[in-house]
């Protein structure tokens, strides 16, 4: 199974970390694992069951029984498609919080090795590199700075038809950034021998060649 190349990105929210590893397997045909998407659809199936926040074991059980299915990069919860209600911004901050639960996580770890599928993986997320893939081929940890995504999210969420204040999303993303990288478990921080890519002057497609050229030549 270790065989089976794995690349890793992790970074921040809205550093182009979906866009870029998306991109990137379709180049090399590989799967693709939108880690986050699992807290996400957690934090949703949360709220539609109103479950209260402090109860770690019901949340974990609703993350080791998520009703999900992946189809052609849309994504179903009972059946529904979800693909946007995910993206909403309030879900995002709930998955964050619930993201701090270690029984969640734990719950998610064995879904997320699943994913390790012959051509190979294309993983994002927060720890795909430090705990899920530690072996994995290359690891890159993606990065801005808040302003640029912050702008990024802003025109997201607006194409998407959400309404969003560019001062309101600077301060969510600070205060995200904040909880995923002190939190206990699992925190944001770079893997050992990943690496990192600053793209606030960058294209997302700029982004996909270095990350291409990085496997292609892994000592280069
Ligand atoms: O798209 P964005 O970077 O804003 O977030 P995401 O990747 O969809 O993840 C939503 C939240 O889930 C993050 O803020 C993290 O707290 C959590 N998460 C995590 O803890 N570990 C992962 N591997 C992926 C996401
Ligand atoms: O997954 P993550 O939250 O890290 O970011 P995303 O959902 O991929 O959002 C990044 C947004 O910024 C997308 O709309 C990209 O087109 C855009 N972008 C990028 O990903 N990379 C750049 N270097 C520049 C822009």
């Amino acid at each position: 199974h270790s065989q089976i190349p794995v690349i890793t990105i992790d970074g921040p929210t809205a550093s182009g970390k979906g866009t870029v590893a998306h991109r990137v397997a379709d180049r090399l045909k590989f799967h693709y694992l939108d880690s986050g998407a699992l807290y996400r659809l957690t934090a949703l199936s949360a709220i539609q069951h109103a479950t209260p926040l402090n109860d770690e074991h019901a949340l974990a059980k609703l993350a080791e029984h998520l009703p999900v299915k992946f189809e052609n990069g849309e994504i179903f919860l009972n059946n529904k498609n979800v693909s946007n209600a995910i993206r909403a911004e309030e879900v995002g901050t709930l998955a964050s919080k619930i993201a701090s639960l270690p029984a969640l996580r734990q719950a998610l770890f064995a879904l997320q090795l699943g994913f390790r599928k012959g051509p190979g993986l294309v993983a994002d997320g927060r720890d795909m590199g430090t705990v899920i893939f530690p072996n994995a081929q290359l690891k890159v940890f993606l990065t801005a700075s808040a302003e640029a995504r912050a702008q990024r999210r802003y025109k997201q969420l607006i194409d998407k038809g959400f309404s969003a204040s560019m001062e309101d999303l600077l301060c969510d993303l600070k205060a995200r950034d904040d909880r995923d990288t002190h939190r206990a478990i699992a925190p944001l921080v770079p893997a050992e021998g990943a690496h990192i890519l600053d793209t606030s002057n960058m294209t997302a497609d700029e982004a996909v060649e270095q990350v291409l050229k990085w496997y292609a030549h892994p000592k280069g």
